[in-house]
């Protein structure tokens, strides 16, 4: 029950019940979409998911993003943010200039409705780190390239280790100004 009423809380909060689609989705973590020859792309946490088959346990998904000479998908072209990294024999859909659709089966279990819940964690340690100087700085004010500029400095001031540091900065890009776009209909 505590549960339910925090969740509301959240889809209220947001003000955006009204735009949320049935079919899209979040990776609730780091999570494994598998495509229909076997390969693997492993998908991060928060990245927004597009429902197009409910198959019980399992759902037949679609991801946008960009690619470029690797096995890394961006959000973006201006390659901020890493939201997928692909088996070098993964067939992705090209679409236009860079944009690519990677499709596949994952199991539901990975994903959530509410594009918040993922970050729940990520977000208190970002309050007992980040605001022991100065109050916590909304995340998204800043465009990627921004926090990128002021983490390098902050990560130092806060003393974090490198796996602190990149468990932050991905929350901070994620939810940055430009981070990753909702899923479009
Ligand atoms: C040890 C103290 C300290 C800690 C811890 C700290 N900061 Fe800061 N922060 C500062 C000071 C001092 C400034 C202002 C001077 C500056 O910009 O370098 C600042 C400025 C900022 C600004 C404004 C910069 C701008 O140009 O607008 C942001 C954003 C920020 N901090 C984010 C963070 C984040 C994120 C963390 C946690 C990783 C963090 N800070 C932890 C001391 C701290």
């Amino acid at each position: 029950m505590k549960n339910l009423l925090k969740k509301v809380a959240i889809i209220a909060s947001l003000g955006i019940i009204s735009l949320v689609n049935a079919s899209e989705s979040f990776m609730f973590q780091d999570g494994v979409l598998t495509s229909n020859d076997g390969k693997i792309a492993k998908l991060f946490v928060g990245v927004p998911v597009s429902v197009k088959k409910d198959m019980d346990k399992k759902a037949e998904v679609t991801i946008k993003g960009f690619r470029f000479d690797d096995n890394n998908i961006y959000s973006s072209e201006g390659k901020e943010l890493i939201i997928a990294t692909i088996d070098s024999d993964f067939k992705v859909t090209k679409k236009a200039n860079n944009e690519v659709e990677l499709n596949g089966i994952i199991d539901k279990e990975f994903l959530t409705a509410i594009s918040a819940e993922p970050w729940e964690e990520h977000e208190e340690f970002y309050f007992e780190m980040c605001t022991q100087c100065h109050a916590a700085p909304k995340v998204g004010h800043h465009s990627m390239m921004e926090w990128s500029a002021i983490f390098d400095t902050m990560k130092g001031f806060a003393k974090l280790d490198v796996e602190e540091s990149s468990y932050l900065i991905r929350y901070l890009k994620s939810n940055a100004k430009d981070g990753l776009i909702k899923v479009e209909h």
